[in-house]
Order: structure tokens, then C-alpha cells, then sequence
């Protein structure tokens, strides 16, 4: 089943096989010459613009437990595939399953709100996630603790650093025990110490076999240490699909 729309499905159906699924996913992105122009093609079909085929054609199934290295160069649309599953991008054409919670090492601080404090951004990303009262009021000690912000935990979110924010984000991130876990390691958080603790933590949850993994790298000592199969990107093609030992070898011989 091919749709001309783009589609995505969500489900917290954590008893189906299939974990994620993917089927003739594209994303295209436009690109115009300012930011006044992309404002004007909103009004406008005059307006140029070049497109950048993130994503081209991606066909896969991640099964309930695998661990999945995505591998491939700069721009090779690694991201952009994780994007979607989280829900941050959207496809242009295809069709995208996900069933499960999917919590996401990726453009930690999206959603948080400027004016609410560290806990009432806490508080109110985890109900949007889908836990009650009572699961938030049991979760957020744990979270503030890993946070380690101090009395800013009470300040709004205006008052914190860039580093800070991605502390909460990333506290809140790595204690919410999801089914489907989407880590881009290019990221780096907070400060040296603080990246080391979350690292570690990073590392548990990956060795969990019940949590479904996304695992964008440019390590291949990681990949393999976590992930059994490799799937290759190349200019936003899936050009290798496999064991990990071979994806690698797919990439350093061929991309
Ligand atoms: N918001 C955006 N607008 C326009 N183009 C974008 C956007 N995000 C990504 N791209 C383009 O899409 C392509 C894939 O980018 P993506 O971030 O997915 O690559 P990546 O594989 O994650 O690379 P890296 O290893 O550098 O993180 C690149 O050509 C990039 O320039
Ligand atoms: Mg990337």
C-alpha cells in the first residue's frame, strides 16, 4: 500500500511486532534565497526556491526490541529520518507507522515553554506524553534530580542557558521509560561532566532488549557495541540494509 498522501500512523500499541515501519517515506525540503522569500511563498507560487530531498524513497520494519544503527555521511538524512518518527518533521510523500512511546535525544528544548518554570515545563510535557497525574507526580523527583539545575528548576525557562535547557530536556528524555528510543549522538549536552552522566545513561537504556532503538552515529565501536543491524543512508537512500558488521563495511568501502 503506496499512498499519493503522506500518512502517518501512531499507535501505543506495544503488542504489535512491528515497532516502526516505513514504507516509500520522502521528505523534500524547500530552500529559498531569505527568509523574506519564504515568508513571500507562502502568498506566492512565484517565488523560487531549490529543493533538498532529505529522505528518498526509505522503506523499512524495526521489530519490537531491535536496535537499529542508522549510518551514513553529513547531510545523508540520518536526522531527518528520526524526525519523523518523533513527530518534529513531516513527510512529503509516503507512509510512516510508529507504535509504541517514543521518547527522543533530538531537538531537546522543541516544545518547551519560555514563560512556565523548569517544573511546569516538566510537568506539562510529561502529561502531553500520556502519563496521569499520579505517574507525573511519581516521575518529576527523579527527573528534577538528574537535572541538577538547583533552584532554576523554579525559574522560568527564560532565565536559562542553552545548556540548561537541554539538561531538562534531556533529564525528562531518559527517565520517561519509553518503548521506542531515538538517539542522534551528534548531539552534546550540558557540560563535560554532565555529558559523561547522560552518556552513561544513554548506554542503559539502549542495553535494555525490550526498548526499540534509533541510533544515529559516526562511531562505529558504538554501533556495534549496541546494535545488531545497520542500515546505510546515502544522499537520503537506504543503500545497505543488514547486520551491523557488514553495514559498516558497506560504508567504509563503498560511501
Ligand atoms: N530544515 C531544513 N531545511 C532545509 N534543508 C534541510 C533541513 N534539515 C535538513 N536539511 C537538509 O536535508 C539533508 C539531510 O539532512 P540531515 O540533517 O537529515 O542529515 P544527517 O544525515 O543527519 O547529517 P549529519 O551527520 O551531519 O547530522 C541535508 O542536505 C540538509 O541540508
Ligand atoms: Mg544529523
Amino acid at each position: 500500500m503506496s499512498s499519493e498522501r503522506p500518512l502517518v500512523l501512531h499507535t501505543e500499541d506495544t503488542s504489535a511486532p512491528c515497532a516502526i515501519r516505513f514504507e516509500q517515506v520522502s521528505k523534500v525540503y524547500r530552500l529559498f534565497e531569505s527568509e523574506r522569500k519564504r515568508f513571500l511563498a507562502a502568498f506566492s507560487k512565484r517565488v523560487p526556491f531549490e529543493e533538498v530531498r532529505a529522505n528518498d524513497c526509505l522503506s523499512f520494519e524495526i521489530c519490537r526490541g531491535e536496535a537499529v544503527a542508522f549510518i551514513g555521511r553529513n547531510g545523508a538524512g540520518k536526522s531527518t529520518a528520526l524526525k519523523m518518527v518523533t513527530g518534529v518533521a513531516y513527510p512529503t510523500s509516503g507512509t510512516i507507522e510508529v507504535n509504541g512511546r517514543v521518547s527522543a535525544l533530538l531537538e531537546l528544548s522543541a516544545g518547551f515553554d519560555a514563560q512556565l518554570t523548569g517544573i511546569e515545563n516538566l510537568r506539562m510535557r510529561a502529561r502531553l506524553w500520556g502519563l496521569t497525574k499520579e505517574q507525573v507526580d511519581d516521575l518529576l523527583p527523579r527527573v528534577i534530580e538528574f537535572a541538577e539545575l538547583g533552584t532554576f528548576i523554579k525559574q522560568p525557562l527564560r532565565t536559562y542557558s542553552s545548556g540548561m535547557r537541554a539538561r531538562l530536556g534531556f533529564a525528562l528524555a531518559v527517565n520517561i521509560e519509553p518503548d521506542i528510543f531515538v538517539v542522534d549522538e551528534a548531539l552534546s549536552v550540558g557540560d563535560k561532566r554532565f555529558a559523561e552522566k547522560c552518556l552513561e545513561r544513554v548506554h542503559e537504556i539502549i542495553s535494555d532488549s525490550k526498548v526499540t532503538v534509533l541510533f544515529v552515529t559516526h562511531s562505529s565501536s558504538s554501533a556495534q557495541e549496541f546494535c545488531r543491524r545497520g542500515i546505510v543512508l546515502a544522499s537520503g537512500k537506504a543503500v545497505f540494509d543488514g547486520p551491523i558488521d557488514a553495514a559498516i563495511e558497506h560504508y567504509d568501502t563503498r560511501e
